[in-house]
């Protein structure tokens, strides 16, 4: 509509680029995943991620508040209508103590720009694409699993996931179940493309089926032998790292003894990393 000075000026949203909350669940006391609307205008690449955040505490001086804003990889597909996010909680962290309250109906802030090195365009073609995760590292990849060119340009999808305890596998685990038997996912990304994916989750700090970091399961090639598959080889394997940084430095070292080197958008090679959100 036209407007003229007759009218009253437009309802200032409360929050700039804000965005509404649709779902929350709480996994663990220390893990929740949400999800928000989408501004129509969004593109991104599965992978990428985006700040977000939610207003700080007024300034003592000046009463002014700022948004306290935090890099969160999109952890739903780029085909979704909605954006979904999958955070830790620290209970003093400065955005985490706050956001782990965001109930349904709640505005957060997005700043509509997708970046990050996790993206299908940063490797070489390749025969095995593996996503290495710790914690909430595994959200980059919650976007990746569910894009049907992740199995299309690859004939085995290997995803693995280092936590310490067992309930922080869940969220992780429920996605690889929904992928393999949800409906509309079978038929968008194809019964025989899903066959391709293969799970690895293991735990450090509690009993579990398979224990023990990937990083020494790798070294040691027992994830190989496990899935009976060939070592990594830079002719075949591909691979994405998000995890906390000691283990992104780890991976990166076995990486390169395999003979991978890291790429980026503008320079595609056999793997990339990014560090998972800590706050
Ligand atoms: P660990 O329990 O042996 O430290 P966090 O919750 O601290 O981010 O850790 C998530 C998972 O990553 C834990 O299982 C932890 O194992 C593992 N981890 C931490 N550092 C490394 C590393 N350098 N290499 C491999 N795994 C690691």
């Amino acid at each position: 509509a036209l407007l003229t000075d007759q009218q009253p000026a437009p309802k200032v949203p409360t929050l700039p680029d804000a965005q509404t909350v649709t779902f929350v669940k709480h996994w663990t006391d220390r893990l929740f995943s949400f999800r928000v609307t989408r501004p129509a205008s969004l593109r991104f690449r599965s992978g990428e991620f985006v700040m977000i955040g939610l207003m700080g505490d007024p300034d003592p001086k000046t009463g002014k508040q700022k948004p306290l804003l935090r890099a969160y990889s999109i952890a739903s597909p780029s085909w979704d209508e909605e954006l979904e996010f999958y955070s830790i909680k620290v209970q003093d962290g400065p955005l985490t103590s706050k956001l782990q309250h965001i109930e349904v109906g709640d505005q957060i802030i997005l700043r509509p720009k997708p970046v990050g090195t996790l993206v299908h365009d940063a490797l070489l073609p390749g025969k095995r694409l593996w996503f290495f995760a710790t914690g909430t590292g595994f959200a980059p990849f919650a976007s990746l699993l569910r894009d049907p060119q992740t199995y299309e340009d690859y004939d085995e999808v290997i995803i693995t996931h280092t936590c310490r305890e067992v309930g922080e596998l869940t969220y992780g685990a429920e996605l690889i179940e929904t992928i393999r038997n949800d409906e509309m996912l079978n038929e968008l990304i194809g019964a025989e493309n899903l066959a391709k994916l293969r799970y690895y989750p293991t735990t450090t700090r509690e009993e579990s089926p398979k224990m023990g970091r990937i990083t020494d399961l790798l070294r040691d090639g027992t994830v190989f032998k496990d899935l009976g598959i060939e070592p990594i080889n830079p002719e075949a394997d591909r691979g994405m790292v998000c995890g906390n940084l000691a283990f992104n430095i780890e991976i990166k070292e076995i990486l390169e003894e395999f003979g991978l080197e890291e790429g980026a958008n503008s320079d595609p090679k056999q793997y990339v990393v990014e560090k998972a959100f800590v706050d």
